[in-house]
């Protein structure tokens, strides 16, 4: 969370027995009651209050989704060519990539571990691809120094590193508790993970008299192995006070995050291929271009939902239900006039919407792969478009590709107020920086600034500290009267679907537990 905006929300996760957890596998027995409890008003058809209508309508619950786009899947949003967008306070841009090319705007990525979101993938046929988060043949650049591959730079800040604790380590002068024996076996496996010489040397000029075990160099190499038989000839290490001034070293070059490990996954032809699976399943439960204006308790104990209909004009319309789900950003929702507790308020606006931004750039060839010998992954950057995503499918064709030429998170202003156009031509300059080859291949862009996309406001909630957030927990994971809560924003999976999912699962557990009570 630091990395997504500052906030210090993250302590071990899933601490809270409070929280919901992402283990998979959700099925709840029994059915809707006959009479009252069974109609449900959702409101919101990002990944939350899909999943709500459709694990609610397994159980025979009569449901209504109200949802004011005139799509499924909020922030999880597949541009391709025809899309159109206009931000707050911006011109209209309408997507001009080629058929089959598309850019994953919001999520583009699952992990190996959030089952829930897997379950639904496998139950709904959607076909996954591995997503290559972590490329050794990508870039890291800093701004002003020569780009270096991210295998140069691992390899060499491991030799380094193992240089120094194994030559401390065999002084005797290692803090740890270690026997000698020990401390022989820990130098062992130093000189292994740096590839050192028997001195316990970093060899600095891409030294080949190694032993033949180490004739592979992951550094790489200028001349192959191979080609006429010799041991080729390696690149020449760079030394470490060299990328430690430089910058290259405080650089996040490796993502060991649980939730950014290998395997990653991704769905073939587009991240909303998963709402798209529910939203089919779904049917005419969803109301398209219904947006919530306002949120009333009825007479009944239940609920009265005013929206406008943007199909015939914006004519406010009235649904009632006996329960509703509030699966709409919290900060939005808090907005809207209603008969919300002033708790149940101030627990809403406990969040601070965080933003995050993306382009796609559209190239006429594949340079990354041709030239570059890059296929997925990504380079990184301390320019403000910070990341470079190439794509991972359609590897080694011939065709054009689309670049997520820029993924920054909110410790990023440079971008706030500039109009798409502007965008376009920042982010390609400093693209350009590490792919010489943009202005060149460049066809055209689609970007976007999620605080200024309308219905979402923010990439994902931050929250002060943790404290904050549990405090937010404990007031909204319990209804106010009729009215429930679903959102990634409810988990410490905030800024992934699983949270979403889970968080949905948990309020249909209790909602349904009190229908049938
Ligand atoms: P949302 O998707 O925000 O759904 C809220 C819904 O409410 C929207 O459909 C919206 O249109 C609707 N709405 C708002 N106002 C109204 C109104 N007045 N009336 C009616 N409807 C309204 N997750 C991953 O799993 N993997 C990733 O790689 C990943 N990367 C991300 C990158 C970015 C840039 C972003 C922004 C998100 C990313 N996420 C990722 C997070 C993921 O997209 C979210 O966690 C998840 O989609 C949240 O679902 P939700 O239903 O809680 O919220
Ligand atoms: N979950 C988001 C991502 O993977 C933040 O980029």
């Amino acid at each position: 969370m630091a990395r997504y905006g500052g906030a210090a929300v993250l302590g071990a996760m899933f601490g809270l027995e409070l929280f919901a957890r992402d283990r998979g596998g959700f099925r709840l027995a029994g059915r809707a009651p006959a009479g009252r409890g069974r109609r449900i008003v959702i409101l919101g058809g990002g990944a939350a209050g899909l999943a709500t209508a459709y694990e609610l309508g397994r159980l025979g619950y009569e449901c209504v989704l109200l949802e004011a786009r005139s799509r499924p899947g909020g922030r999880v949003w597949t541009v391709r060519g025809g899309t159109t967008e206009t931000e707050a306070g911006n011109p209209a841009q309408t997507c001009r990539f080629d058929e089959g090319l598309f850019l994953n705007a919001g999520a583009m990525r699952l992990s190996h571990h959030h089952e829930t979101t897997l379950d639904y993938c496998r139950e709904f046929g959607v076909k996954l691809v591995p997503f290559p988060h972590f490329n050794e043949a990508a870039f890291v650049h800093v701004d002003g120094h020569p780009r270096m591959r991210i295998k140069e730079f691992d390899t060499d800040m491991r030799g380094h590193t193992a240089e120094l604790l194994a030559k401390v380590a065999r002084r005797g002068q290692l803090d740890g508790p270690l026997t000698a024996e020990d401390r022989e076996k820990l130098i062992e496996y130093l000189r292994d993970e740096g590839r050192l010489t028997k001195d316990l040397v970093y060899p600095r000029a891409g030294d080949t008299k190694l032993e033949p075990t180490f004739l592979d160099h992951p550094r790489g190499y200028t001349i192959s192995p191979g080609t006429d038989g010799g041991p080729g000839a390696p690149t020449v290490p760079v030394e470490l006070e060299a990328l430690i001034q430089a910058g290259y070293a405080s650089m996040h070059t490796i993502d060991h995050e649980s939730n950014q490990q290998g395997t990653m996954l991704t769905p073939v032809g587009g991240m909303d291929r998963i709402p798209y699976a529910f939203a089919e399943r779904l049917g005419p439960v969803i109301r398209y271009g219904a947006e919530v204006r306002e949120l009333r308790r009825g007479t009944d104990g239940g609920v009265r939902i005013l929206y406008a209909d943007q199909a015939q004009g914006g004519v406010v319309r009235e649904v009632t239900g006996d329960f509703c789900v509030c699966a709409l950003p919290p900060h939005l929702l808090a907005r809207l006039p209603g008969d919300l507790a002033p708790a149940t308020l101030a627990a809403l606006r406990s969040g601070v919407p965080d933003n995050a931004g993306k382009i796609g750039l559209q190239f006429k060839r594949r340079f990354w792969e041709e030239d570059d010998e890059i296929y997925g992954g990504r380079s990184i950057t301390n320019q403000p478009i910070s990341q470079i995503y190439y794509p991972f499918d359609g590897l080694n064709t011939a065709g054009k590709g689309i670049v997520v030429g820029a993924y920054h998170f909110s410790n990023v202003k440079d971008f706030d107020a500039m109009t798409p156009a502007q965008r376009e031509r920042a982010m390609l300059e400093q693209g350009a920086k590490i792919h010489p080859q943009y202005p060149a291949e460049f066809e055209n862009s689609f970007s976007v600034e999620w605080q200024r996309v309308r219905y979402n406001e923010g990439a994902w909630m931050q929250y002060g500290s943790e404290a904050e957030q549990d405090a937010m927990f404990r007031t909204l994971s319990q209804p106010d009267g009729p009215f429930y809560f679903a959102g990634d924003w409810l988990t410490k999976l905030v800024a992934w679907q699983a949270g979403a999912f889970v968080s949905a699962h948990r309020t249909i557990a209790a909602l349904h537990a009190r229908a049938n009570a």
